[in-house]
């Protein structure tokens, strides 16, 4: 179906919506984005997302033409636009338009694309068994060198090789460690366990994305009178771990049941993580 798109500073039929070949994104993976959903025609957390772009932009010393509200705007009217409900909401900025290297050369303005489309989410069985997931062997980057809190189009390479490794053991998703071998979080879902009633999660200066949906839970978890602790952990503290899972934008939250063969507490979704699944509708459908 034909739909709008928003391209640069303007509104477009899809099929209209062509960027450069000169395009930094397509050219470097210059650029960052943002994945973001909608419930109920209205984007959840959409200040939170559009926090991140505008960090992730100013780490990348990209500009851009219109400020942080009049940018959540226009994605709040494409989503009128299109008329849709529950949807995933793709913003993706880059650089500009280039050949060369030099960012002093760009012409023009950043590349800027909001597009609404088809969630793609973990079959339901997923939920109800929870996901095997396996340790790969690509490591997220080091902040040294690419800050994975920054959510760059080119970082996601890593994330790609990482997700191929899992894909073919048939995993549900692949969890990556950093350098020194710490749990920093998987392909797209960040990774929390659960431990004598206590959640932990990998302290975000590890090199993690600090995922919207990962703020949502803690605070969720706080409201449901559970300490949550991020820090330093290794495979052995999920091995070892009563209960395990994910979140993210498209997964929510996700049980996950085994680390590299190796059950996590009885191998099935544990009673805080549906409990958590529940609390977690019930706080968006009031957000
Ligand atoms: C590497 C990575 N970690 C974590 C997440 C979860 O972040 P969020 O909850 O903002 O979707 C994502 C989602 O895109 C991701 O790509």
């Amino acid at each position: 179906m034909d739909k709008w798109v928003f391209l640069n500073s303007e509104y477009v039929r899809s099929e209209e919506a062509h960027l450069s070949i000169y395009d930094h994104g397509f050219l470097y993976g210059d650029g960052v984005f943002e994945g973001i959903r909608a419930y109920n025609g209205r984007a959840f957390k959409l200040k939170e997302h559009v926090d991140r772009l505008y960090r992730s932009l100013k780490a990348l010393w990209i500009e851009m033409p219109f400020d942080q509200a009049a940018f959540a705007g226009h994605v709040e009217k494409l989503l009128e636009m299109n008329e849709v409900s529950d949807c995933y909401i793709r913003v993706t900025v880059s650089r500009g338009i280039t050949l060369g290297l030099d960012p002093k050369n760009i012409k023009g303005q950043a590349t800027i694309v909001i597009s609404t489309d088809k969630l793609s989410l973990y079959p339901k069985s997923m939920y109800e068994n929870g996901l095997e997931v396996v340790t790969v062997a690509t490591r997220v980057a080091n902040p040294q060198v690419l800050e994975p809190r920054i959510k760059s189009t080119g970082k996601y390479v890593c994330n790609i090789q990482a997700k191929i490794e899992a894909n073919h053991v048939g995993a549900g998703e692949g969890l990556m460690l950093t350098e020194d071998g710490y749990v920093a979080e998987c392909t797209g879902d960040n990774i929390f366990y659960v431990k004598d009633g206590v959640v932990y999660t990998p302290a975000a200066h590890l090199g993690i994305l600090e995922g919207v949906t990962r703020g949502a839970v803690i605070d969720i978890l706080g409201e449901m009178g559970i300490e949550v602790v991020m820090g330093v952990f290794t495979r052995f503290d999920l091995y070892t771990a009563d209960e395990a899972f994910l979140t993210g934008t498209g997964a929510e939250v996700i049980p996950m049941v085994k680390l590299d063969a190796r059950s996590i507490g009885d191998g099935k979704p544990g009673p805080l993580t549906n409990k958590l699944i529940d609390a977690f509708k019930a706080y968006v459908a009031r957000q």
